[in-house]
């Protein structure tokens, strides 16, 4: 089971995403383990500042390298089983890849960057991994890091009520998912595709995997070069290229 520790100096954002659906479910049966860190509780001056003045001059603010060394050195018991992730647009983009890695840790610390930028040295001596969560700029790391761990808490066995649902998502396969539906099976004259009323299993697996087939080479062909494809898929996308 992986153990989630948050620094940031905004831990209060995190309690209602965390304290909702599936992830609040998943802490009350103690499956995951989540504990968020404020880094001001770490900073011993006076005003316990996590930010100052950039050496070199110029605007904004940098977060500082002590208080988020100790709070590392306080939440990290063995260092060799921490992974330690700082959240920044200057990371390497995360995907579900990734996340099947990291929810196989036994604890993913995360830091969440703040201000106009953080102190290199955090980058060179705490930190793992740097992770993005795409190019664009959030205020700062929390979103981000609500993502990686909902992404990741989902692939911990147990987490899901139906184990069968995170194998057979959208990238876990390689593909993008085949349309679902569910009851009415004609709602407004929109009529569910009459095969899935067909009770013909092998029919139906094979109207799933051609439109998933489709769906990616519509919207993403990019996953298509990766996939694991069949020579019967392969034939399946030829048909589409007519
Ligand atoms: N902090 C600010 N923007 C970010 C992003 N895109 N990903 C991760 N952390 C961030």
């Amino acid at each position: 089971m992986p153990r989630f520790d948050i620094l940031s100096v905004f831990p209060e954002m995190f309690l209602s995403p965390f304290n909702a659906s599936l992830l609040k479910k998943a802490s009350d049966k103690g499956v995951i383990d989540i504990h968020l860190h404020n880094i001001r509780d770490y900073a011993d001056d006076k005003h316990h500042m996590t930010d100052d003045a950039p050496y070199g001059g110029g605007g904004g603010m940098v977060m500082k390298v002590e208080p988020v060394e100790k709070a590392l050195a306080a939440i990290v018991a063995e260092r060799h089983k921490a992974l330690v992730v700082l959240m920044t647009p200057q990371g390497e983009t995360f995907n579900q890849k990734t996340a099947e890695a990291l929810s196989l840790c036994e604890q993913i610390v995360i830091v969440c960057g703040h201000y106009e930028g953080i102190d290199e040295r955090i980058r060179q001596y705490l930190v793992d991994r740097e992770i993005s969560i795409g190019d664009y700029i959030l205020t700062g790391g929390e979103i981000a890091a609500m993502v990686l761990v909902d992404a990741v808490s989902r692939l911990v066995p147990g987490v899901l009520g139906n184990n069968d649902s995170a194998a057979c998502d959208s990238f876990s396969t390689g593909l993008l998912e085949y349309p679902q539906y569910t009851r009415p099976a004609e709602y407004k004259g929109w009529q569910v595709p009459d095969v899935l009323l067909s009770g013909h299993h092998k029919e139906i697996d094979a109207w799933r995997r051609k439109t998933s087939l489709r769906r990616t080479w519509l919207r993403r062909p990019d996953l298509l070069a990766e996939g694991n494809l069949s020579d019967e898929d392969k034939k399946i996308i030829e048909e589409f290229e007519i």
